[in-house]
This record gives structure tokens, C-alpha cells and sequence, in this order.
């Protein structure tokens, strides 16, 4: 018997309803391809048809159950997807049919203190769909337009669905005030670095050095991007090698990326990695969520003069990602490693979990 989904719960299938497919977390570690209700393209909103979706490190928390109680089962998964419209509801204008579009999964209140002071992704009650309510590894979808981008149609559907990974990268780019001809350090060479390395070659041609312990990892930013140093940490200390390359100086931006790292004897975190491999005046921009806290001197930071700032999400860099994809200055290609069906959701988080090294980020295809 097939189910349907109503936001919150599984009900019998009514044959009265019109249904489609989706990927549903119906238990942690457990996403079945359920039929599911199809949205009505409601008043005010419009109903976007799914081509590819992405799966993210958050998704992955959300998986093993991580986010509980915040995520709750049974709920379809996704905040990375991209579509195109398939109707627009009543009283929506600028859209039409047929358009591509990129969601902007992120839902602010506008109401609290950080809102009021126009610092959005600080918002208290900040939610996502697809960790807070329902997501977009689906084949229809019906959103406000305040949430959606316009794509230009030259951006290929798979690309679309990078678009709010990248925007995370041009974030933490903005944050950090990244300057032409500034030196770099990625303390992490995953989903969130590589993005994070593709915004900084935007705007700074010269060296930077990504850090991490996997090296089919470390492989990828070399490949696609010309005076990009890879450092294996589990072979050698990155903070000596970033001051021999840099004759002692240090880079003027470090941005850290791990979140969890795995220790490593005789070596710093990387945050603390970070403040030491900066030079006087430099930047530490943080990313990195773990639940540890992290050491660190803060005489180190404070002889410096330097500035840690975080970064969170992305607020109006969707718009940056898909305008330096239109113009080619992105390379999304780079952080594809497989594309699945949206029916293998379950085995893209396996396939995550049991070959880190050689996975970036897994295209789901939606298309029926
Ligand atoms: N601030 C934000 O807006 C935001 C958004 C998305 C994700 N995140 C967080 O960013 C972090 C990275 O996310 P991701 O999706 O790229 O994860 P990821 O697992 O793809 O990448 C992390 C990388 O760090 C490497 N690493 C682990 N220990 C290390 C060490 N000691 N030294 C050097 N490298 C080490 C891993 O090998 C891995 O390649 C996570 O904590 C995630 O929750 C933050
Ligand atoms: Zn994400
Ligand atoms: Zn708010």
C-alpha cells in the first residue's frame, strides 16, 4: 500500500489525491522512495518541478539522526535542489512557466533583534525546509517567490542544484573581506572548502593552500585551479609549510572548514592552525560546526591584530553564485563526484559514509 505524506505524518493513500515521488527519512539511516501527496501550486506561491537536488553534510547529521529533536521523521529531505516552474499560483508576478529556478532554502523571521538589525542568518528562529519542514528531494515542490532565484537558462539543471553550497562559499568570502592578490589558507578540503576555494579564486589569483588528511581531497583543488598548494596534515605540519612557502610571512585570510576534526598528534586545531598561519592583520574566517570546544591562545590572535569573524549560510549570495556560474567563473563540475536517480537517496548517504575520500558531493535526479 502506498503512503502519502502530509507534512507531519504518514496517512493511507486516498486515491483521489494526486501523488508523486519523493525521498523520504522515514527512520534515522532510512530513506525509502515513498508516493507521496503532490503539493497544489497554492495561492501567492509557485510550484516548482524538481529536476536535481545535492546532498549536504547537514542532510548527512540529519540522516544518522544527529539533528533529532529538531528534524523529525517521517519528512522529505533536501535544502540543495534546483527545478523549474510548473505553475504559478494566483497573484504571483515575474514568474512563468518553464523558468529555471533556485531555491533559497533558508526561512528568517524578520521579527527578532538580529533580523531587526538586517543580520538574517543570525535570526533566532532561523529554518530550513527540508531539516525543519519538508525539503525538495521530491518531484514537486510549491514555494513562495520570496524564496526563489531566477536562473538563466545557458546554467545547466545539474549546476543549479550547487547553487546554495556556492552561495555558502561567496558567504564566507564576503565575511572574511577577501581582497585581490590576498593569500589564502582552507583548513578543510570538503564540500564546504572546495566551495569556499572556487568563491576565493573570484577574487585573489595568488597562492592558496588547502589543508586536510585525505588526499583524493587534496587532489581536487590543484587539478581544477592553477597556485593552489595542497598540505596533507597527517603528514606535516601545515603552519611550517605555509610560512616556508611564504618565506614566514603567512597568508593574509584562513578559513576553517572541518568542523569535527580528526585529532592529529603534535598538531594544533585548525582553528588555532588558522591563527597561526596568518600574518599581522589578518582574518580567521570560521565555518566549521562542531559540538567540542575548541583550544585556543588568544595571544596569538591578539599580537596579530587579527579578526575572527563567522560565517554563516549565505544572505544575498545566491544571487553572486548564479551570476559567476552564468559568467563560467565557477567550476561546480569540480564538487560532482556521482550522479544517482532520487530512488538511490538511501545508497547516496551510504555511498558518503563509506568512501569520504573519493566523494564530494552526490547529484540526485528527480526527472521521472
Ligand atoms: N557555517 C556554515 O554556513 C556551514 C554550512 C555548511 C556546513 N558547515 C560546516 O562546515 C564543516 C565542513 O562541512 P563539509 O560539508 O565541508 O564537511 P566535509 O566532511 O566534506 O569536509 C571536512 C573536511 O575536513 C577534513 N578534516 C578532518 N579533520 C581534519 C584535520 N585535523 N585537519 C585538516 N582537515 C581535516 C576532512 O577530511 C574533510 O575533508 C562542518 O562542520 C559543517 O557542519 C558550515
Ligand atoms: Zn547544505
Ligand atoms: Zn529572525
Amino acid at each position: 500500500m502506498p503512503y502519502i505524506i502530509n507534512n507531519e505524518y504518514l496517512t493511507e493513500f486516498k486515491s483521489n489525491i494526486s501523488s508523486m515521488k519523493a525521498a523520504v527519512l522515514t527512520a534515522y539511516k532510512k530513506v525509502d522512495w515513498l508516493e507521496v501527496e503532490k503539493p497544489s501550486c497554492k495561492a501567492g506561491e509557485v510550484l516548482i518541478q524538481v529536476n536535481f537536488g545535492c546532498i549536504c553534510g547537514s542532510d548527512q547529521h540529519i540522516h544518522k539522526g544527529e539533528f533529532h529533536p529538531r528534524t523529525k521523521t517521517p519528512m522529505i529531505m533536501g535544502h540543495e535542489f534546483g527545478g523549474i516552474v510548473a505553475e504559478v499560483g494566483t497573484g504571483v508576478e515575474g514568474w512563468a512557466v518553464g523558468e529555471k529556478v533556485a531555491p533559497d532554502p533558508i526561512i528568517w523571521c524578520g521579527k527578532c533583534p538580529a533580523c531587526l538589525k538586517g543580520h538574517f542568518p543570525a535570526c533566532s528562529s532561523l529554518k530550513l525546509i527540508g531539516i525543519d519542514m519538508d525539503g525538495g528531494f521530491t518531484e514537486f515542490i510549491s514555494l513562495p517567490p520570496s524564496m526563489l532565484y531566477k536562473v538563466p537558462s545557458q546554467i545547466p539543471d545539474e549546476h543549479v542544484a550547487l547553487v546554495e553550497v556556492l552561495s555558502i562559499g561567496c558567504h564566507a568570502k564576503n565575511r572574511a573581506g577577501l581582497k585581490k592578490d590576498d593569500t589564502v589558507v582552507i583548513w578543510g578540503s570538503g564540500k564546504v572548502g572546495l566551495c569556499i576555494l572556487q568563491a576565493v579564486r573570484t577574487v585573489t589569483d595568488n597562492t592558496v593552500f588547502m589543508v586536510d588528511i585525505l588526499e583524493p581531497r587534496l587532489a581536487i583543488g590543484p587539478k581544477y585551479y592553477e597556485n593552489v598548494i595542497a598540505i596533507d596534515a597527517s603528514k606535516e605540519n601545515p603552519v611550517d609549510r605555509i610560512k616556508m612557502e611564504t618565506d614566514g610571512r603567512g597568508v593574509d585570510v584562513a578559513f576553517e572548514a572541518v568542523g569535527h576534526a580528526h585529532d592529529i598528534e603534535g598538531l594544533v586545531t585548525p582553528v588555532r592552525g588558522c591563527i597561526q598561519s596568518i600574518v599581522g592583520g589578518g582574518t580567521i574566517c570560521v565555518l566549521g560546526l562542531g559540538n567540542e570546544p575548541v583550544p585556543i591562545l588568544f595571544k596569538e590572535l591578539i599580537w596579530k591584530e587579527a579578526k575572527i569573524v563567522s560565517s554563516r549560510v549565505s544572505h544575498g549570495e545566491f544571487a553572486e553564485a548564479i551570476e559567476l556560474l552564468s559568467k563560467g567563473l565557477l567550476k561546480p563540475e569540480a564538487l560532482i563526484s556521482q550522479t544517482l536517480h532520487g530512488s538511490q537517496t538511501q545508497r547516496g548517504f551510504e555511498i558518503l559514509e563509506e568512501n569520504p575520500a573519493n566523494n564530494i558531493k552526490i547529484l540526485l535526479d528527480f526527472r521521472s
